[in-house]
């Protein structure tokens, strides 16, 4: 293929994702493989847009990668992500060109919400594209599992459920959609309990797990039971079924972290607080579930109605700083394809 043939320049947008069956754990790090199966909903607004453009040595400063994030140069550990992920896209195109990426995050900074997960599904669509690569979704969900394990479902919209897969080479370690994002109407309400980064990186919280925790075993036993409940509860929109397997996976997979050497531990004052007020409004009859990932924000699942209930009470909850409601949205789309 020639410089010619390709595109000048894609632009992909893709949502971010929460799993209310955590991925938590890998069998390869190096191809990023899971240990485990994971399900989870893609949100709409919360998200990433990138393009990229493969652009001849000529044009490229000191013959490099050029990446930007919210219209800056990217931060160095993000542009060698990056990196590292054309590195993988020139090699299965052999198109061996810099790239221009410029990236920008419609998910609030600190809000707690995976902006790997967006940001590696925009990227994979738009540079595969930009590397004249046609994927068809498993593939690209794939591809995009390389930079970030969550990355993979969202190139999917609604719930999606994420298969660990058996094969060496990580091929069949992609996502598949479950159930439109149309299709049920649910909310995720966000309690923000903090700011700034979080204490550790999922990456390395899993390598330690992994290794020292004793739970690990346990863990990896629990989640095709998980799996297979969730997906059932997601295909019959059982809100309650779902929501109590949300529940549990999220606790299994703290408590399994909380167990490492050096202990794991996400949560602060607030997130308890927060899963407090769950368990009350539960008990008071509505269908309100919660999910925390690797941070101390706590996202609740619950009808669109009973969002109007829930919002409010996290917010009045002590320690709760900020609230979100998020709604299921598309997987991953190209919106622009500039032409020389
Ligand atoms: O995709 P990663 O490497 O950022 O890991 C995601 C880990 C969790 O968000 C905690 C769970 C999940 O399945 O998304």
């Amino acid at each position: 293929m020639s410089i010619f043939d390709l595109p000048l320049a894609v632009t992909a947008r893709a949502g971010t994702n929460i799993a209310l069956v955590k991925y938590w754990g890998k069998r390869d790090p190096n191809l990023n493989l899971p240990a485990t199966g994971s399900l989870s909903l893609t949100l709409a607004n919360f998200g990433s847009e990138t393009t990229v453009r493969f652009a001849p040595d000529a044009e490229a400063p000191e013959g490099g990668d050029r990446i930007s994030f919210d219209d800056a140069p990217a931060p160095p550990r993000f542009a060698e992500r990056v990196r590292r992920f054309l590195n993988l896209v020139r090699q299965e195109t052999r198109v061996g060109l810099p790239a221009e990426v410029a990236t920008r995050n419609s998910v609030p900074t600190a809000a707690g919400l995976a902006s790997s997960a967006s940001g590696f599904a925009a990227l994979a669509l738009a540079a595969s594209r930009a590397a004249g690569m046609k994927l068809a979704p498993r593939e690209l969900s794939a591809l995009a599992r390389q930079g970030s394990g969550s990355a993979a479902r969202s190139i999917f919209g609604g719930f999606v459920e994420m298969a660990a897969g058996e094969r060496s080479d990580g091929s069949d370690a992609c996502a598949q959609a479950l159930l439109p994002a149309g299709a049920w109407d649910v909310r995720l309400v966000v309690a923000i309990t903090a700011e700034g980064p979080k204490a550790i990186g999922s990456s390395q919280a899993m390598e330690l797990t992994a290794k020292t925790s004793p739970y690990y075993a346990g863990w990896l036993q629990a989640v095709p039971q998980d799996l297979a409940a969730a997906r059932a509860a997601v295909l019959t929109q059982d809100l309650v079924g779902l929501g109590r397997v949300a529940e549990r996976s999220a606790m299994r997979m703290h408590a399994c972290a909380m167990a490492a050497d050096p202990p794991i531990l996400y949560w602060n004052g607030a997130t308890l607080a927060a899963m407090e007020t769950v368990r009350r409004l539960r008990a008071a009859g509505t269908g309100a579930f919660f999910t925390v990932d690797a941070g101390p924000h706590v996202k609740v699942l619950c009808t669109a109605r009973d969002a109007e209930l829930v919002e409010p009470a996290l917010a009045a909850t002590p320690g709760v700083l900020r609230t979100l409601v998020l709604v299921p949205g598309p997987g991953a789309e190209v919106l622009r394809e500039e032409r020389r």
